[in-house]
């Protein structure tokens, strides 16, 4: 399913190298996975992570406030050992608890910074009690600090990315009354999707990272509209024949915009960029190959445009346009569910119809139009 994804080098796949290596000298370490930290929202969640069979977690994420004992790390910067997770495991906590219904017993966590900043922890899991002795934590540095310049470099580069990109969204939307609130839902329509796919997907090829770049870069898809004069963006009717194939040129613009930003930027490879090359350039194929600008079909169109797709037509009918008045949920829904297969992706269609009340939930709460910027920083 995403194929498309294969050809870049994720952090994913890093981290299960780095893990690989570990396991020549250390079998008994079957998990490692990275957590990392939002302070504007306090959420900490997996970003990735390397699990020899079945994953204790997916997807796991919570307030750094309600998990006292990692919280008090964090502030501490001391590490943690559990050599029992079933008897020192702290009461109450969840994700100990499905640890050691995997088969873990003793773990080893480690907060990370950057200058100073807490970035998010490290987890080591052995299903061995008392694994990490003095002697294995002390080995265990080296693989740590090379997992945490990894994960810092990643993320430092998404974010200069995304500042830049800031920029040219800004600029795209200010004369458009697509307003941040409309980004700011279809971003969330888009995750949705993407972590309803995880969820049902055994071999676990749709991973946390891949997610959050969806939702990371989903609000980029129209950059390119920067490029389309007002009075086509801005006409209050229906375009043209000669209008509406100047419409289309945003894809283009945007792919420029994009490849720019990243030669700009020299993040020209990996997975993310790959994502927000994806989104931009193929967010208007169907999936019958009745869209622009290639025709592509099927798994033809990379995964994460087929779900930005679903999440930016959704939003689009159901709020008002300068040239068209916004549709009721329930006409939405219904052409979501017609078009599956044509339009849509039909998978994508399932997890928008599956999670309509959390759709609602997302409408509701990014109802308002004018928190553009306030909206946009709260995020990451
Ligand atoms: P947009 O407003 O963000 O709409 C995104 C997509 O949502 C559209 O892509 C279309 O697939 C879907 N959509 C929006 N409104 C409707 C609707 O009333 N009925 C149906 N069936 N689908 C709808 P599309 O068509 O490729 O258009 C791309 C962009 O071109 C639109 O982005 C909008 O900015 C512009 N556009 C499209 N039609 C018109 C128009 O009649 N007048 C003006 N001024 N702009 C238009
Ligand atoms: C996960 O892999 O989804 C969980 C991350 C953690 O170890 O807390
Ligand atoms: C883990 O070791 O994967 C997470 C356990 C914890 O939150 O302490
Ligand atoms: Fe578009
Ligand atoms: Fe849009």
């Amino acid at each position: 399913m995403i194929e498309t994804l294969s050809n870049t080098v994720s952090v994913q796949n890093q981290l299960q190298e780095i893990h690989a290596s570990l396991k020549l000298e250390r079998p008994e370490i079957g998990r490692i996975a990275v957590a990392i930290y939002d302070e504007q929202t306090d959420i900490l969640k997996t970003f990735v992570h390397s699990t020899d069979g079945e994953a204790p977690f997916s997807h796991y994420e919570a307030r750094l406030n309600q998990v006292p004992s990692l919280r008090d790390l964090a502030l501490s910067h001391d590490v943690r050992v559990i050599d029992d997770l079933q008897i020192d495991g702290v009461s109450g906590s969840l994700h100990i608890l499905r640890l050691v219904q995997t088969g873990y017993r003793s773990s080893y966590t480690i907060p990370f910074y950057d200058h100073g900043r807490f970035f998010g922890f490290m987890f080591f899991d052995s299903s061995v009690v008392g694994y990490f002795s003095e002697a294995v934590v002390r080995h265990l540095e080296l693989h740590a600090h090379l997992i945490s310049l990894l994960i810092i470099n990643e993320v430092s580069r998404v974010t200069a990315l995304r500042s830049a990109i800031d920029v040219a969204r800004a600029m795209s939307h200010s004369r458009n009354e697509e307003t941040g609130a409309h980004l700011d839902r279809m971003a969330r329509y888009a995750r949705l999707i993407a972590k309803a796919l995880a969820d049902r997907d055994p071999g676990d090829a749709i991973d946390d990272e891949f997610v959050e770049y969806v939702f990371l870069y989903a609000p980029l898809h129209d950059v390119g509209k920067i490029a389309i004069p007002d009075q086509i963006l801005l006409k209050p009717k229906k375009l043209s024949d000669d209008e509406f194939t100047i419409m289309k040129s945003h894809v283009s613009a945007g792919m420029g915009i994009v490849e720019s930003i990243a030669t700009g930027f020299n993040v020209g490879s990996g997975q993310h960029v790959e994502v927000l090359r994806n989104i931009v350039r193929y967010h208007h194929e169907a999936y019958d190959g009745s869209g622009y600008l290639e025709g592509r079909a099927g798994a033809g169109i990379p995964l994460e445009a087929r779900i930005v797709t679903v999440a930016d037509v959704f939003d689009a009918l159901t709020t008002e346009r300068c040239y068209k008045p916004a549709w009721t949920n329930d006409r939405a829904f219904d052409f979501l569910r017609d078009q599956a297969g044509r339009r849509f992706d039909p998978d994508c269609v399932d997890a928008m119809l599956g999670n309509r009340r959390r759709a609602e939930h997302i409408q509701t709460q990014f109802r308002s139009n004018n928190r553009f910027h306030e909206a946009y920083t709260e995020e990451l």
